[in-house]
Protein backbone atom coordinates (compact mmCIF):
# COMPACT_ATOMS: atom_id res chain seq x y z
CA UNK A 1 0.00 0.00 0.00
CA UNK A 2 1.42 3.53 -0.84
CA UNK A 3 0.84 6.89 1.49
CA UNK A 4 1.40 10.00 -0.53
CA UNK A 5 1.69 13.05 2.75
CA UNK A 6 0.97 16.89 1.52
CA UNK A 7 2.53 18.33 4.45
CA UNK A 8 4.25 21.71 5.32
CA UNK A 9 6.30 20.45 7.68
CA UNK A 10 7.28 16.65 6.43
CA UNK A 11 10.24 16.85 9.02
CA UNK A 12 7.29 15.44 11.62
CA UNK A 13 7.37 12.25 9.76
CA UNK A 14 10.75 10.36 9.99
CA UNK A 15 10.72 9.88 14.04
CA UNK A 16 7.03 8.24 13.40
CA UNK A 17 8.49 6.37 10.28
CA UNK A 18 11.26 4.42 12.07
CA UNK A 19 8.72 2.85 14.63
CA UNK A 20 9.17 -0.56 14.53
CA UNK A 21 5.56 -2.19 13.09
CA UNK A 22 5.70 1.02 10.19
CA UNK A 23 9.30 0.20 9.71
CA UNK A 24 9.48 -3.66 9.07
CA UNK A 25 6.75 -3.32 6.37
CA UNK A 26 8.50 -0.04 5.00
CA UNK A 27 11.80 -2.77 4.65
CA UNK A 28 9.76 -5.38 3.27
CA UNK A 29 7.90 -3.64 0.77
CA UNK A 30 4.35 -4.00 1.99
CA UNK A 31 3.82 -0.41 2.48
CA UNK A 32 5.73 2.58 0.91
CA UNK A 33 5.15 6.55 2.11
CA UNK A 34 6.21 9.40 0.04
CA UNK A 35 6.67 13.06 1.77
CA UNK A 36 5.67 16.00 -0.70
CA UNK A 37 6.30 19.12 0.64
CA UNK A 38 4.06 21.93 -0.30
CA UNK A 39 6.69 24.72 -0.20
CA UNK A 40 7.63 22.77 -3.29
CA UNK A 41 4.82 23.53 -5.31
CA UNK A 42 4.96 27.92 -5.00
CA UNK A 43 6.19 30.25 -7.44
CA UNK A 44 7.65 32.89 -5.77
CA UNK A 45 11.19 33.54 -4.09
CA UNK A 46 10.08 33.27 -0.74
CA UNK A 47 7.70 29.91 -1.01
CA UNK A 48 4.48 31.17 0.49
CA UNK A 49 1.72 28.98 1.16
CA UNK A 50 -0.17 30.80 2.91
CA UNK A 51 -2.00 34.65 2.88
CA UNK A 52 -4.25 36.60 4.74
CA UNK A 53 -8.06 35.87 4.54
CA UNK A 54 -10.19 37.41 2.64
CA UNK A 55 -12.79 39.74 4.64
CA UNK A 56 -10.85 40.25 7.22
CA UNK A 57 -10.15 37.77 10.58
CA UNK A 58 -7.07 36.22 12.13
CA UNK A 59 -4.77 33.85 11.24
CA UNK A 60 -3.73 32.96 7.33
CA UNK A 61 -5.51 30.61 4.65
CA UNK A 62 -3.82 27.97 2.49
CA UNK A 63 -3.42 28.87 -0.86
CA UNK A 64 -5.25 27.04 -3.52
CA UNK A 65 -2.36 26.82 -6.29
CA UNK A 66 0.46 24.96 -4.73
CA UNK A 67 -2.32 22.65 -2.80
CA UNK A 68 -4.44 21.95 -6.42
CA UNK A 69 -0.73 21.73 -8.77
CA UNK A 70 0.89 19.06 -6.15
CA UNK A 71 -1.67 16.61 -5.95
CA UNK A 72 -2.50 17.13 -9.61
CA UNK A 73 1.08 15.92 -10.07
CA UNK A 74 1.34 13.48 -7.86
CA UNK A 75 -1.87 11.64 -8.83
CA UNK A 76 -0.10 11.17 -12.63
CA UNK A 77 2.75 9.42 -10.17
CA UNK A 78 2.32 6.05 -9.23
CA UNK A 79 0.65 3.26 -11.15
CA UNK A 80 -2.86 4.93 -10.57
CA UNK A 81 -4.26 7.88 -8.76
CA UNK A 82 -4.86 7.65 -4.78
CA UNK A 83 -7.74 7.84 -2.91
CA UNK A 84 -8.08 11.55 -1.97
CA UNK A 85 -8.03 12.44 1.55
CA UNK A 86 -8.02 15.94 3.34
CA UNK A 87 -7.65 15.81 6.86
CA UNK A 88 -10.31 18.65 8.15
CA UNK A 89 -11.78 18.62 11.78
CA UNK A 90 -14.95 19.04 9.54
CA UNK A 91 -14.74 16.01 7.94
CA UNK A 92 -16.20 12.04 8.43
CA UNK A 93 -15.47 11.17 11.84
CA UNK A 94 -13.25 8.55 11.63
CA UNK A 95 -14.13 5.07 12.93
CA UNK A 96 -13.15 1.81 12.65
CA UNK A 97 -15.38 0.79 9.92
CA UNK A 98 -14.19 3.55 8.01
CA UNK A 99 -10.55 2.58 8.98
CA UNK A 100 -11.28 -1.04 7.45
CA UNK A 101 -12.84 0.76 4.35
CA UNK A 102 -9.88 2.62 3.62
CA UNK A 103 -7.60 -0.64 4.18
CA UNK A 104 -9.04 -1.78 1.01
CA UNK A 105 -7.26 0.62 -1.43
CA UNK A 106 -3.89 0.34 -2.78
CA UNK A 107 -3.17 4.12 -2.25
CA UNK A 108 -4.20 6.84 -0.01
CA UNK A 109 -2.91 10.51 -1.10
CA UNK A 110 -3.39 12.17 2.46
CA UNK A 111 -3.72 16.57 2.34
CA UNK A 112 -2.46 17.68 5.69
CA UNK A 113 -3.60 21.78 6.53
CA UNK A 114 -1.96 24.11 9.03
CA UNK A 115 -2.71 27.50 10.04
CA UNK A 116 -6.87 28.52 9.28
CA UNK A 117 -7.11 25.81 7.32
CA UNK A 118 -7.62 25.54 3.08
CA UNK A 119 -9.03 28.17 0.86
CA UNK A 120 -12.75 26.40 -0.17
CA UNK A 121 -11.20 26.26 -4.00
CA UNK A 122 -9.10 23.63 -2.60
CA UNK A 123 -12.11 21.40 -1.82
CA UNK A 124 -14.11 22.33 -4.46
CA UNK A 125 -11.66 21.52 -7.07
CA UNK A 126 -10.01 18.55 -5.94
CA UNK A 127 -13.00 17.50 -4.19
CA UNK A 128 -11.14 14.94 -1.69
CA UNK A 129 -13.10 12.89 1.19
CA UNK A 130 -12.31 15.10 4.33
CA UNK A 131 -12.23 12.98 7.45
CA UNK A 132 -11.60 14.74 11.22
CA UNK A 133 -9.93 12.40 13.95
CA UNK A 134 -12.67 13.60 16.29
CA UNK A 135 -14.29 17.13 17.65
CA UNK A 136 -11.30 18.71 18.75
CA UNK A 137 -9.46 20.93 16.30
CA UNK A 138 -5.40 20.18 15.93
CA UNK A 139 -2.90 22.86 15.10
CA UNK A 140 -2.06 20.40 11.87
CA UNK A 141 -3.07 17.51 10.28
CA UNK A 142 0.08 15.47 10.38
CA UNK A 143 -0.92 13.78 13.17
CA UNK A 144 -4.08 12.95 12.17
CA UNK A 145 -2.38 11.70 9.09
CA UNK A 146 -0.33 9.70 11.08
CA UNK A 147 -3.47 8.25 12.96
CA UNK A 148 -4.76 7.22 10.04
CA UNK A 149 -1.54 5.24 8.82
CA UNK A 150 -1.21 3.87 11.93
CA UNK A 151 -5.15 2.42 12.21
CA UNK A 152 -4.83 1.18 8.36
CA UNK A 153 -1.43 -0.44 8.44
CA UNK A 154 -2.74 -2.59 11.29
CA UNK A 155 -5.41 -4.16 8.38
CA UNK A 156 -2.65 -4.37 5.62
CA UNK A 157 -2.16 -8.54 5.57
CA UNK A 158 1.44 -9.48 6.52
CA UNK A 159 2.07 -5.73 8.67
CA UNK A 160 1.47 -7.64 11.94
CA UNK A 161 3.20 -10.73 13.22
CA UNK A 162 -0.34 -12.82 13.92
CA UNK A 163 -3.44 -10.95 11.72
CA UNK A 164 -5.82 -12.36 14.75
CA UNK A 165 -4.21 -9.27 16.60
CA UNK A 166 -6.44 -6.85 14.16
CA UNK A 167 -9.12 -9.51 14.40
CA UNK A 168 -9.49 -9.21 18.09
CA UNK A 169 -9.01 -5.64 18.67
CA UNK A 170 -11.74 -3.88 19.66
CA UNK A 171 -14.30 -2.74 17.77
CA UNK A 172 -12.93 -5.10 15.34
CA UNK A 173 -14.42 -7.90 16.54
CA UNK A 174 -18.25 -9.56 16.21
CA UNK A 175 -20.01 -6.93 16.92
CA UNK A 176 -17.77 -4.36 17.38
CA UNK A 177 -17.45 -4.31 21.14
CA UNK A 178 -14.23 -3.94 23.36
CA UNK A 179 -11.19 -6.73 23.64
CA UNK A 180 -11.62 -8.55 26.39
CA UNK A 181 -9.01 -7.93 29.58
CA UNK A 182 -5.65 -9.65 28.74
CA UNK A 183 -3.49 -10.56 31.32
CA UNK A 184 0.14 -12.00 30.86
CA UNK A 185 2.84 -13.43 34.23
CA UNK A 186 2.97 -13.21 36.90
CA UNK A 187 -0.15 -14.88 38.02
CA UNK A 188 -0.70 -12.82 40.91
CA UNK A 189 0.88 -9.32 41.48
CA UNK A 190 -0.01 -7.88 45.04
CA UNK A 191 -2.47 -10.38 45.75
CA UNK A 192 -4.22 -9.52 42.36
CA UNK A 193 -4.73 -13.01 40.49
CA UNK A 194 -5.09 -13.94 36.93
CA UNK A 195 -8.36 -15.58 36.11
CA UNK A 196 -8.18 -18.93 36.95
CA UNK A 197 -9.70 -20.26 33.63
CA UNK A 198 -7.50 -18.88 31.60
CA UNK A 199 -5.24 -21.10 33.30
CA UNK A 200 -6.95 -24.34 32.60
CA UNK A 201 -5.75 -24.78 29.07
CA UNK A 202 -9.61 -25.49 28.57
CA UNK A 203 -9.66 -23.19 25.09
CA UNK A 204 -13.75 -23.74 24.38
CA UNK A 205 -14.16 -22.17 27.93
CA UNK A 206 -11.51 -19.66 27.57
CA UNK A 207 -13.11 -18.69 24.71
CA UNK A 208 -16.07 -18.22 25.82
CA UNK A 209 -15.31 -16.23 29.07
CA UNK A 210 -13.54 -13.84 26.79
CA UNK A 211 -16.70 -13.67 24.80
CA UNK A 212 -18.69 -12.70 28.02
CA UNK A 213 -15.73 -10.39 29.25
CA UNK A 214 -16.17 -8.64 26.00
CA UNK A 215 -19.68 -8.07 26.42
CA UNK A 216 -19.18 -7.39 30.22
CA UNK A 217 -16.73 -4.49 30.04
CA UNK A 218 -18.45 -2.81 26.22
CA UNK A 219 -21.79 -3.04 28.56
CA UNK A 220 -19.97 -0.84 31.16
CA UNK A 221 -17.35 1.10 29.36
CA UNK A 222 -19.14 1.72 25.68
CA UNK A 223 -22.82 0.57 26.04
CA UNK A 224 -23.71 2.57 22.59
CA UNK A 225 -21.52 -0.17 21.09
CA UNK A 226 -23.61 -2.63 22.18
CA UNK A 227 -26.29 -4.16 19.79
CA UNK A 228 -28.76 -4.52 22.50
CA UNK A 229 -27.87 -1.48 23.94
CA UNK A 230 -31.40 -1.41 26.27
CA UNK A 231 -31.36 -4.89 26.56
CA UNK A 232 -31.33 -5.09 30.81
CA UNK A 233 -27.94 -6.52 33.00
CA UNK A 234 -27.39 -10.10 33.60
CA UNK A 235 -25.50 -11.87 35.93
CA UNK A 236 -21.50 -10.66 35.50
CA UNK A 237 -20.03 -13.40 37.84
CA UNK A 238 -18.70 -15.80 34.83
CA UNK A 239 -15.01 -16.69 35.58
C1 LIG B 1 -6.09 24.80 13.23
S1 LIG B 1 -6.75 23.61 12.12
C2 LIG B 1 -7.91 24.59 11.22
C3 LIG B 1 -9.28 24.54 11.80
C4 LIG B 1 -10.29 25.36 11.01
N1 LIG B 1 -10.05 26.76 11.20
C5 LIG B 1 -11.69 25.02 11.48
O1 LIG B 1 -12.14 25.60 12.47
O2 LIG B 1 -12.33 24.12 10.91
C6 LIG B 1 -5.44 23.35 10.99
C7 LIG B 1 -5.42 22.01 10.30
O3 LIG B 1 -5.30 20.98 11.25
C8 LIG B 1 -5.92 19.80 10.78
N2 LIG B 1 -6.89 19.37 11.81
C9 LIG B 1 -7.26 20.05 12.91
N3 LIG B 1 -8.12 19.36 13.64
C10 LIG B 1 -8.31 18.19 13.01
C11 LIG B 1 -9.11 17.04 13.28
N4 LIG B 1 -9.89 16.98 14.34
N5 LIG B 1 -9.04 16.01 12.41
C12 LIG B 1 -8.27 16.07 11.30
N6 LIG B 1 -7.48 17.14 11.01
C13 LIG B 1 -7.52 18.18 11.84
C14 LIG B 1 -6.59 20.14 9.46
O4 LIG B 1 -5.76 19.67 8.40
C15 LIG B 1 -6.66 21.65 9.49
O5 LIG B 1 -6.64 22.23 8.20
Amino acid sequence: MRFDIVTLFPGIFPGYLQQSILSKAIERGIVSVHLHDLRDWTHDKHRSVDDRPYGGGPGMVIRVEPVVECVEEIQARGDEPGRLILLSPQGKRLDQRLVSDLATASRLVLICGRYEGFDQRVIDILQPEEISIGDYVLNGGEVAAMVIIDSVLRLIPGVLGDERSSQEDSFSQQHGMLECAQYTRPRVYRGREVPPILLTGDHERIARWRQEDSYRRTRAKRRDLLPDPERPPEDDSTT
